[in-house]
């Protein structure tokens, strides 16, 4: 078994933060996956993959597991529709893409998220009016204890706005290994509601999009505002978009009618966090290494070797200005690791 020691996650984590793992393995099988869980001598343990949603503060004393199960199959299929297995270590960029090239529809909005598929129910990622649980079928998940392998069905995973059952009673007791999601093979289901796919299929006088422009859409409009993790550390949206009642949103909205907001189904509404922000100043504001991006204020950066304590105390003063500005709490999307 080939456990490294003192490894650092520098490479392993978006935000590029320099911390070590006391020990340190790649997880490419199952059975050793198992085999793994079951080393008396390492009882403290530490999960990674895509390291796309974390933000380390501190060295690591656990062994770190990077998951890295690879492999994509068909698991259903008729002449409509396709259902994949997809291994937890695939990117879920590289999927997006190769199911656009078989012609399978149902990713093209969710294109250029960082991260694996393994990894996409735990927050359900979602963009451009799409989340995950609208291709989820169900996905396949060891038992850290019992080392059993568990089927959750999109039921069971319990889906809200970057939310999930891995996130409340399930957090820290599973290991997904594999995702299953179902993709249409004709007649797709386009969505272009979205502004901005709007404006950008109008710019560039696409009238019947299909799934590749929508994907160029997306690709085109979230490198126009969204930092690529490879050349400037971040993990995407920091925060989540607070969500109020109707009541606390209309003492809101008389205060600031030019606010933008999107009215929920279940008569909440939800306020853009990037926009509070902006409103507080911070918008391209840099404190040392550690900065608020200036196309997209709800996006954090690391400009070469902030300390994820640094990013965390810019993330914290944030809070606490939009709250004294608006009242409004906002909370981290991003899994905050001490
Ligand atoms: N806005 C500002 N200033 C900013 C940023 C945004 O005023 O600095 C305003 C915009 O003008 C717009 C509104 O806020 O009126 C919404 O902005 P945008 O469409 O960019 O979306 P978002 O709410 O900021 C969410 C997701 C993104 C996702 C986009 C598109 C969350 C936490 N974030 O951002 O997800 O790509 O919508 O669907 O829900 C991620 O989770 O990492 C992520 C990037």
């Amino acid at each position: 078994m080939n456990i490294q020691e003192n490894f650092s996650l520098k490479k392993l984590n978006t935000f590029a933060i320099d911390v070590k793992a006391r020990f340190f393995i790649e997880i490419t099988g199952l059975l050793q996956l198992q085999k793994v869980l079951q080393l008396s001598a390492y009882p403290k343990r530490f999960i990674i993959s895509g390291g796309s949603n974390m933000l380390l503060i501190n060295d690591i004393d656990a062994l770190v597991m990077h998951i890295n199960l690879k492999g994509i199959s068909i698991a259903e299929e008729d002449e409509n529709q396709v259902v994949l297995k997809i291994m937890a270590g695939e990117n879920w960029h590289d999927l997006v893409l190769w199911a656009l090239k078989q012609g399978w529809g149902g990713l093209e909005n969710l294109s250029l998220i960082p991260g694996n598929t393994g990894t996409a129910p735990i927050q359900n990622i979602g963009a451009y009016g799409v989340e995950l649980k609208d291709v989820f079928v169900s996905c396949e998940a060891m038992h850290i204890e019992t080392l059993e392998l568990v089927e959750f069905s999109k039921a069971d995973c319990q889906f809200g706005y970057r939310d999930s059952i891995f996130k409340n009673e399930a957090k820290g007791k599973y290991i997904i290994t594999s995702v299953k999601l179902r993709l249409t093979k004709k007649n797709h289901r386009l969505l272009t509601h979205y502004g901005t796919i709007e404006t950008w299929l109008k710019d560039n006088d696409i009238v019947h999009p299909t799934i590749n422009n929508i994907s160029e859409a997306v690709i085109a409009i979230r490198r126009s505002k969204l930092p690529d993790p490879k050349e400037l550390g971040n993990c995407g949206s920091f925060f989540k978009n607070p969500v109020v009642s109707k009541n606390k949103f209309e003492t809101f909205h008389k205060k600031h009618p030019n606010a933008p907001y999107y009215e929920m189904e279940d008569d909440t509404f939800k306020i853009p966090a990037g926009w509070l922000i902006e409103q507080c100043g911070f918008k391209g504001k840099r404190f040392g290494d550690a900065g608020v991006h200036e196309k997209q204020a709800l996006v954090l950066v690391n400009y070469g070797n902030a300390k994820g304590s640094e990013i965390l105390e810019l993330a914290e003063k944030i809070q606490s200005e939009v709250k004294a500005k608006y009242k409004i709490k906002i909370e981290p999307e991003v899994n905050i690791i001490k």
